[in-house]
């Protein structure tokens, strides 16, 4: 295991080095000491999103969804080692260049669609098994592969958890609303393809879930009002 570590990303809460396990491209992510936070709080916060992180990327990939493999968790140093998902981008800076390539809206609806649609399959089976991701972001799911036959990758799964709530669903679903319509102008369209195509993996518990998340939308505005 003696080859260099390159760092590749500073989060906030974690750094991201490339480096080489037994001869495999891989990941580690390391979560770093938090000096405003109390030392004993701080460790048990640490300790507990890198058993959050790592224990929904093996439920996941129990259930048929694409998360990088797990190869080694040092609880010592706070890092988890895992593949580095190739000919990889997040949804993130893909979204962000069909817009800027495609302005409108409506045609970029044609590229779009398909992926909202992966998105939302991808999150009916999450909940199906009542896999809460926490922290649903565009940047949070990596797109592999060409745009005609593309894969989903989900990643960052620290503040996750299992619940089969509909509440915690429907939060789930609403932090990625506010994110990736924050993130990206005009993706209305696209959230809604996500949630028709959440509707049919997840059929029997979609109803309760999107009352939820509308609930969640309406205490939101209402926060807003009050400013
Ligand atoms: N296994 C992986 N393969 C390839 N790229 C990865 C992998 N894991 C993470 N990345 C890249 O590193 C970025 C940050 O990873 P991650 O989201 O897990 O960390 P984070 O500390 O939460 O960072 P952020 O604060 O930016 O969300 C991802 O958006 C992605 O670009
Ligand atoms: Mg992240």
């Amino acid at each position: 295991m003696a080859s260099e570590r390159i760092l590749m990303k500073q989060g906030a809460e974690a750094k991201l080095y490339k480096f080489s396990f037994y001869g495999k491209p891989c990941i580690v992510k390391e979560r770093f000491k938090k000096t405003y936070r109390h030392p004993t709080l701080d460790a048990s916060l640490t300790s507990q999103r890198m058993k959050s992180e790592v224990r929904a990327m093996l439920r996941s990939r129990m259930c048929g969804i694409f998360t990088p493999t797990v190869y080694f968790v040092d609880m010592v140093n706070n890092s988890i080692y895992m593949e580095e998902v190739h000919d990889s981008q997040t949804v993130r800076d893909y979204i962000m260049n069909i817009q800027k390539e495609i302005p409108d809206i409506n045609l970029a609806m044609t590229v779009l669609e398909p992926l909202g649609k992966k998105i939302g399959e991808i999150l009916g089976v999450m909940h199906k098994n009542n896999i809460i991701h926490g922290d649903l972001t565009s940047s949070n799911m990596l797109l592999k592969g060409q745009p005609s036959s593309f894969n989903i990758v989900m990643i960052d799964f620290g503040l996750s958890h299992f619940e089969n709530m509909p509440e915690d669903k429907g939060v789930d679903l609403y932090v990625l609303e506010r994110a990736l319509l924050s993130t990206h102008p005009n993706t209305e369209k696209v959230f809604q393809v996500i949630l028709d195509a959440y509707c049919v993996t997840n059929k029997d518990g979609a109803k309760e879930v999107l009352n939820k998340l509308e609930e969640v939308r309406m205490r939101g505005r209402k926060r807003t009002m009050v400013g």
